[in-house]
């Protein structure tokens, strides 16, 4: 449960929101998932210390977490951001830092009221889970609102709080109390119905909307929201939501929906058979803004990792065409990364299953059969991919490089005879090789063992090996 202000405390919250939301809709041709959060992580390095090559490393973490879809998220008892893409186990504390934009979170513990007021006073979301309280945490917290509500503290304000404290009112009473503060208790569950009503609305106006499906994506990060939110058939309505003919209606859906799915069995079931995946591959193979298109490459990343069954779907409906012709569009090499990347997951994944199964001898056959029929590697190279990644390779960028170096080996058994062939990756590895081991060089001059470059240098050594 929340404890959310009610329309006229709710304003300040809200109004931030929505500026926030304003602010991502302006700057919406760089925002992939949640790249607004990563404000906080630079301004926790030490400028001075903060070498290129650093910047360059936490660069290089900052894509991963956007596009790989990550496990599930193990909180502590201290605030931590949450990554795009994680999900959270049930009974976190999950909270919307309003200032960084990050999402933040802990394990349930005592001193959450005491937070809680903090954040409130600081203007943050209130956010208290009801179920972990007694009548005497809620009383207090009661106080503690008034408190915040009247007047900064104060000694008198101590005083009376302490006096509160003493006494103890049923529940009713201290409802009351919060209706008079323009506090209501709405569930999860309730505010994820209003926000779905809210969007499936006829008199809500595009704003709204976007506004409706951007809250929602913040609930559906816990699994067991997401998993709600198909109860109620609010899933299907977000499914939908992707044929919208509006551009940002599409991406913010696809948003949700990359949430919702995150190592979420349950919902990717539910997505397949809504035919999410059809709908993801449409906008992909269409003429869609940037924005649309990465919100949706990373909803389908979501949908498709750790479920066989819907890569092999996925094989079927020519998903692998699709990205293709994605990848070879005109000013869409940040896409192309990511779509490597995507490919490179899911042919480690499937040799990580099979490796699993033969070690164990005790995961579901069941699963290893679905992941016998993906017959990823054989499309791969059936669809020109050997050729592909390798043309890949000449991006500038390091971490892009890393992505494609670390693809070309997972390909190396299946395209050998094309990259033996390929003259232009030959001369390509070899710059590279000269270019890496100057930067290797400097690395270690530096005290630096096993370095960015270092490693990166080992993946073109072995490539090279490879091919000989
Ligand atoms: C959404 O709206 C349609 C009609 O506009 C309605 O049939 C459907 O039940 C609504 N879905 C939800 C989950 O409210
Ligand atoms: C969505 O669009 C697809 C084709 O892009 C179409 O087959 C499907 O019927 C549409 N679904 C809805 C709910 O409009």
């Amino acid at each position: 449960m929340s404890l959310t202000m009610a329309p006229q405390g709710l304003l300040p919250s809200r109004m931030a929101l929505r500026g926030m939301l304003l602010g991502l809709l302006m700057v919406s041709c760089f925002t992939f998932c949640s790249s607004h959060q990563n404000s906080k992580e630079f301004a926790l390095t030490n400028p001075e210390k903060s070498t290129t090559k650093e910047t360059e490393r936490k660069t290089k973490a900052k894509e991963e977490l956007d596009t790989k879809v990550l496990e599930v998220f193990h909180p502590t008892h201290e605030w931590q951001a949450l990554q795009p893409g994680q999900a959270v186990p049930a009974g976190s504390h999950v909270r919307l830092n309003l200032q960084t934009g990050a999402r933040e979170v802990k394990l349930q513990y005592g001193d959450k009221i005491q937070n809680n007021l903090k954040e409130s006073k600081k203007g943050k979301r209130l956010d208290i889970n009801t179920n972990a309280y007694t009548s005497q945490d809620l009383k207090s917290a009661l106080a503690k609102l008034k408190k915040g509500a009247e007047m900064e503290s104060s000694e008198e304000d101590k005083a009376r709080q302490a006096e509160v404290k003493q006494l103890f009112r049923p529940i009713e009473e201290l409802k009351k109390d919060f209706a008079e503060l323009n506090v209501v208790i709405e569930t999860d569950v309730q505010i994820m119905v209003r926000l779905i009503n809210k969007f499936n609305s006829s008199s809500s106006s595009l704003e709204e909307k976007i506004a409706a499906l951007f809250d929602l994506e913040y609930y559906v990060h816990q699994m067991d929201n997401a998993q709600d939110l198909l109860s109620f058939g609010g899933l299907q309505v977000v499914i939908n939501a992707l044929n919208s003919t509006e551009p940002l209606v599409k991406e913010y859906a696809a948003f949700v929906l990359g949430a919702a799915f995150s190592s979420n069995p349950k919902v990717q079931v539910e997505a397949i058979e809504g035919g999410a995946l059809q709908k993801l591959l449409v906008i992909l193979a269409t003429k869609q803004p940037l924005a649309t298109k990465k919100k949706v490459l990373f909803a389908l990343c979501s949908l498709l990792r750790h479920f066989p069954y819907a890569q092999q779907q996925f094989l079927k409906l020519g998903g692998l065409q699709v990205l293709r012709s994605l990848v070879q569009e005109k000013g869409t090499e940040v896409l192309a990364v990511r779509v490597v990347t995507l490919l490179y997951d899911l042919i480690t994944e499937k040799m990580f299953a099979e490796e699993e199964a033969e070690l164990t001898r005790e995961t579901s056959p069941e699963k290893l059969q679905q992941y016998r029929q993906v017959h990823l590697l054989p499309g791969l190279r059936e669809q020109g991919w050997c050729a592909i990644t390798a043309s890949l390779l000449a991006l500038p960028e390091h971490d892009a490089r890393e992505k494609v170096l670390q693809t070309l080996g997972t390909l190396l058994a299946t395209c050998q005879d094309h990259y033996r062939q390929d003259a232009q990756l030959s001369r390509t590895l070899a710059s590279l090789q000269a270019e890496y081991q100057a930067l290797a060089a400097l690395e270690l001059q530096d005290g630096e063992e096993e370095g960015y470059f270092q490693e990166l240098l080992g993946s073109i050594n072995s490539l090279l090996q490879g091919l000989r």
